[in-house]
């Protein structure tokens, strides 16, 4: 009877410790599935973050873009009280940065001057000898048409102009701005962006086409200059205006 009892208290021991065994397992299968969810949603709550921190961003950029560039709501008709004007031509928005940081930084009018006939990339391409870069600056009196026109070019005593640096010299757009308007009496404050180098002739080039105006020596700016290095240029050049 005592054996019986014994083999029926085995039993029962080994059919209880399997059981545990069982639920042991069903924790790990749980507890792994809980990690594994836990990582999907901190892949997710990070993916979200990412995307908050784009669509801030974006938001950013929207309004910066509205504040810089006043072109785009109606040009420099509703700007007045100014006598500073920053005019620039930029076909790839090189020239547009350093443009608009100038004329952020003085509370000046911008006015782009606007191809009337814009320049692609094929336009642009100065590997061949017959696009229209190269057909224009190989022309001295090549002109190409502006589209559209300064309000009251008359109201400004320094006009900066930038432009990019194309075969050495300005964009014939420019010559073409450039002999629009009248800048007796005026500054002109040339500046240029580049790929490496400075500005040669261009702006002597330039001023040859207006009668009586003051033009300083102008610079070649780095594309990527920051608004400090854009204000600390704009107040070493002794002009009676302050860049802030
Ligand atoms: C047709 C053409 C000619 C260029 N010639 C020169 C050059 O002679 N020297 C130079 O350093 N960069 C040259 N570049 C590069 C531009 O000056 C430079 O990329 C500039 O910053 C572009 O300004 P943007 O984006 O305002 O148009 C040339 C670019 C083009 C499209």
């Amino acid at each position: 009877m005592k054996k019986i009892a014994a083999i029926l208290l085995t039993i029962l021991m080994t059919a209880s410790l399997a059981a545990c065994g069982n639920s042991g397992q069903e924790k790990n299968d749980a507890s792994s599935a809980k990690t594994e969810e836990k990582t999907k949603i901190s892949e997710q709550e990070s993916e979200d973050s990412k995307t908050e921190e784009l669509a801030s961003g974006t938001e950013t950029a929207d309004v910066t873009d509205e504040t810089e560039n006043p072109n785009d709501a109606g040009g420099n008709e509703d700007a007045g009280g100014t006598n500073v004007l920053v005019a620039y031509f930029s076909a790839t928005n090189t020239t547009k940065g350093v443009a608009e940081h100038i004329s952020d930084s003085l509370g000046a009018d911008l006015y782009e001057i606007v191809p009337q006939e814009p320049y692609t990339d094929d336009d642009l391409d100065y590997n061949d000898d017959n696009s229209r870069s190269t057909v224009e600056m190989n022309d001295p009196a090549a002109r190409p048409a502006i589209s559209g026109s300064v309000d009251n070019m008359d109201q400004y005593d320094i006009v900066f102009i930038g432009y990019p640096i194309w075969w050495g010299d300005a964009p014939r757009i420019v010559s073409t701005f450039v002999e629009s308007y009248e800048f007796t009496g005026k500054t002109v404050v040339p500046f240029c962006t580049s790929g490496g180098s400075g500005m040669g002739s261009s702006a002597s080039n330039l001023e040859k086409l207006t009668d009586g105006a003051n033009w300083l020596s102008g610079d070649r700016l780095d594309g990527g200059s920051s608004r400090e290095e854009i204000v600390d240029w704009v107040n070493g050049l002794g002009l009676d205006v302050t860049a802030k």
